[in-house]
């Protein structure tokens, strides 16, 4: 009998030991394509939003705060002049002449890749970079590569204030919130068409060279940004993928004139902005050091990932 209890037991721990191995931890994701990460937050944002159709676009306004000398109130309007006047009120950073406004229009509040939520929507996983970002993070990353610049410190009063100015205008967006107005200018590289760089120049001098001049200059920050040379966004900004450059002009330029272009016409147009000389991007090797680097980067072929092997060819 107590043979029998102890084969019993035997038995029981052999499954059970054998149920346990199977429960293995979780494993590092292999692949970090950028729609991979879309699809885990938008899981999330289901799972925590109970109605996403309801979310009202009406960011609080500057003048709400006329009077107003508190600490935090001072510290969003420094944040807004920090975010709509760039260059000017930040040159120690900026590294070229664009203010945030030149493509997060009216200060983040504006139709073009708006900023309204965008506090509620971070830390966030960034699959260029291979880590969680914050929101901070976030914000240097435009330094460094959309304002061709240095990061600010964490700690720095400029970096508090534009931190206090995005969160005033994402007031009352749920956290993870599934914001219907976000990152509107992804597309598949996939379905890009065939680019025509002579057609591109052709609507460029028709449609563009009015604010963004004859060599790319532009004739203000806010009011037609440089768009290629010198003074622009190098080549590690998201702008400087023809996808997101692409989805950009299509829905916000010629302003005044905006969704008057074909997808084809914003395509050619873009490339041949793209196919301009623009600034480098220092730290180009380090991105994408999990692989999964999209093709329209226009390092695309010097970037670690691929230097590796690791990325498709
Ligand atoms: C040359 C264009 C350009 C400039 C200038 C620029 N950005 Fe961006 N920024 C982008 C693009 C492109 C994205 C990607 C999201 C999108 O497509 O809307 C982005 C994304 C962001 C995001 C994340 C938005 C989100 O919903 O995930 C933040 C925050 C941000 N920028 C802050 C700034 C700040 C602050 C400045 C000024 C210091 C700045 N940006 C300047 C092009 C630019
Ligand atoms: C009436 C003036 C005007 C015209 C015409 C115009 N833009 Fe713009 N563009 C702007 C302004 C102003 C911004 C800043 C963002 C905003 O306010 O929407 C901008 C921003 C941009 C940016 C992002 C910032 C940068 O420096 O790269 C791109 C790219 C761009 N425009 C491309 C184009 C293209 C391509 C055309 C022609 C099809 C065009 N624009 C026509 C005024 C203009």
């Amino acid at each position: 009998m107590k043979k029998i209890l102890f084969g019993f037991v035997l038995i029981f721990l052999l499954i059970f030991t054998a149920a346990c191995s199977e429960t293995k931890p979780p494993s590092e994701p292999t692949t970090n394509q950028e729609s991979s990460s879309t699809e885990q937050s938008a899981a999330l944002s289901k799972e925590n939003t109970s109605d996403t159709q309801t979310l009202a676009y009406n960011p609080p306004k500057m003048e709400d705060l006329e009077g107003k000398d508190d600490p935090i109130s001072e510290s969003i309007k420094r944040g807004y002049t920090y975010v709509n006047e760039s260059y000017v009120t930040l040159d120690e950073y900026v590294g070229n002449n664009l203010s945030c406004t030149s493509c997060h229009a009216g200060a983040g509040v504006g139709e073009a890749s708006s900023l309204v939520g965008v506090t509620a929507a971070f830390p966030e996983y960034n699959p260029r970079a291979g880590k969680v970002f914050t929101i901070e993070d976030r914000i240097n990353g435009c330094f460094v590569r959309s304002m061709n610049g240095n990061m600010l410190p964490l700690d720095s009063q400029e970096m508090r204030d534009m931190v206090s100015y995005l969160t005033y205008i994402s007031e009352g967006i749920p956290v993870r919130a599934d914001i219907p107005w976000r990152k509107q200018n992804k597309m598949q590289v996939a379905d890009l068409p065939k680019t025509d760089l002579a057609n591109g120049e052709e609507i460029y001098k028709q449609s563009c060279i009015a604010c963004h001049g004859a060599d790319g200059e532009g004739i203000g920050a806010n009011t037609g940004p440089a768009i290629w040379g010198e003074h622009s966004f190098n080549d590690g900004a998201g702008m400087a993928r023809l996808s997101t450059a692409t989805m950009f002009i299509q829905r916000n330029m010629p302003v005044g004139q905006e969704g008057s272009l074909t997808q084809q016409q914003a395509a050619d147009v873009a490339a041949f902005i793209l196919s301009q000389d623009r600034p480098k991007f220092p730290g180009r090797a380090n991105d994408w050091p999990k692989g999964g680097a999209p093709k329209d980067s226009p390092y695309y072929n010097e970037i670690k990932s691929v230097i590796d092997g690791i990325g498709e060819k």
